[in-house]
């Protein structure tokens, strides 16, 4: 890092050449100066052939030492989930910046090894917590942070779909290799952004309920993101899940997540509630565009009365948010960002998650949608 690397063009490797490498990580990444994905790696080589032939990417590699050593500076790892730890780890020891999705490990003891490699070899280390980037969320976090709603007493968040399964079938419904169902793929997002409202208090009680898919005849997959992928893999992970986390200072924190909700529509939504006021945010994070909402807002709620920011999809949405992400990273190596997102945000989240599902209760769907209408915004 430092001087030399300021005026550089960074080159970066992808490790992973499936859906979020194509759809969201290559665009953001080229409309960014100075920056260039050069090199891609994937076990199936006709996967990096496709990709780089659509995108004008030189170096294609099958072998993963080749390709570490192809002259990159960084790495983006999208495989999945469970080989996360371990191309983050062999990155680094190469010299890599790694940019890695979410979840970044399926175990804490991982990250820890991770953030310790990062730090030895003053390396850049983070998570694609994309939403983060976000515009609502920046907003809301910027309210909290101004202490306009005082100290955060209790968060009521959610992320919930209709029809929301990732290819049901595949690596993603698989425990073994995604390490678990919607709590870990939307849930990281989430509990990560839910965390960062809760600043310096820290979890100290958790439970988890958790519902699986009953009927294999109506799979209720995610329409947006299909491919040529089913697998046959054994469906073995929850669908929807429900938790409730204590903080130090007696505030708590209610999450509901689901993949295949009885609602009429998908959303993503907060009420921050606070000594001085509230906060509300209805909003969805993602790539659906089922929206249960007409309309995205944000409103304060405090004592000088009621504010409500109208929220323009034009500038509020994943790929705006992934284009921030990628100049936050490409900024943190040339050493000019700011420290707000790092590994330990990573790590945080993955020992929440890891905890959560050590706490695992599994309940009827019935009862689960008890809790999800529950769900009154208004
Ligand atoms: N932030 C978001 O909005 C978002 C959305 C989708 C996916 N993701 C994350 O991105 C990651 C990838 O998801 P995806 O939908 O692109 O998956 P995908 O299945 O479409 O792509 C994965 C790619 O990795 C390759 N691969 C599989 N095992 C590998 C291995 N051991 N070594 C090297 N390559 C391997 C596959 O051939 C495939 O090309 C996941 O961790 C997922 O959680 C994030």
């Amino acid at each position: 890092m430092g001087e030399e690397m300021k005026s550089q063009r960074l080159n970066i490797g992808i490790i992973g050449c499936g859906w979020i490498a194509e759809y969201a990580h290559i665009p953001a990444f080229k409309q960014i100066s100075d920056v260039k994905i050069s090199s891609v790696f994937d076990i199936d080589i006709g996967r990096a052939a496709r990709l780089a032939k659509a995108h004008d990417i030189q170096g294609i590699y099958s072998s993963l030492n080749d390709f570490l050593d192809s002259g990159i500076d960084a790495v983006i790892v999208a495989t999945p989930n469970h080989s996360h730890a371990q191309y983050t780890m062999e990155s680094l020891r190469r010299g890599l910046h790694v940019i890695c999705e979410k979840p970044v490990a399926i175990r804490a003891g991982d990250v820890k090894q991770i953030i310790e490699i990062a730090e030895q070899n003053q390396l850049v280390y983070f998570p694609a917590f994309v939403n983060r980037f976000r515009y609502d969320v920046l907003k809301m976090r910027e309210f909290i942070q101004s202490n306009r709603i005082g100290e955060i007493i209790h968060v009521e968040a959610g992320w919930l779909r209709r029809s929301g399964i990732p290819r049901p079938g595949t690596w993603f419904t698989n425990k073994a290799l995604s390490g678990g169902g919607v709590l870990i793929d939307l849930g990281s997002h989430m509990v990560d952004i839910c965390l960062m409202l809760f600043g310096d208090k820290q979890p100290l009680s958790q439970n988890l309920d958790t519902v699986m898919q009953e009927s294999k005849a109506d799979p209720l997959d995610a329409g947006w993101f299909k491919g040529e992928y089913s697998v046959g893999l054994p469906m073995d992970v929850e669908v929807t899940a429900i938790s409730e986390i204590g903080f130090s200072g007696s505030s708590k924190l209610n999450l509901k997540l689901s993949w295949a909700a009885d609602i009429n529509g998908d959303c993503t939504y907060f009420i921050v509630k606070g000594t001085k006021g509230n906060i509300k945010l209805k909003t969805l994070f993602g790539f659906s565009n089922d929206k249960l909402w007409n309309e995205d807002s944000l409103i304060v709620e405090d004592s000088a009365g009621v504010e409500v920011i109208t929220l323009d999809n034009s500038i509020n949405n994943a790929m705006e948010a992934f284009h921030a992400m990628g100049q936050f990273f490409a900024d943190t190596i040339r050493g000019g960002a700011t420290r707000y997102l790092t590994g330990s945000d990573g790590l945080r989240t993955v020992e929440l998650i890891e905890k959560l599902y050590s706490n695992e209760n599994r309940i009827d769907r019935e009862t689960a949608i008890n809790d999800l209408e529950g769900l009154r915004f208004e």
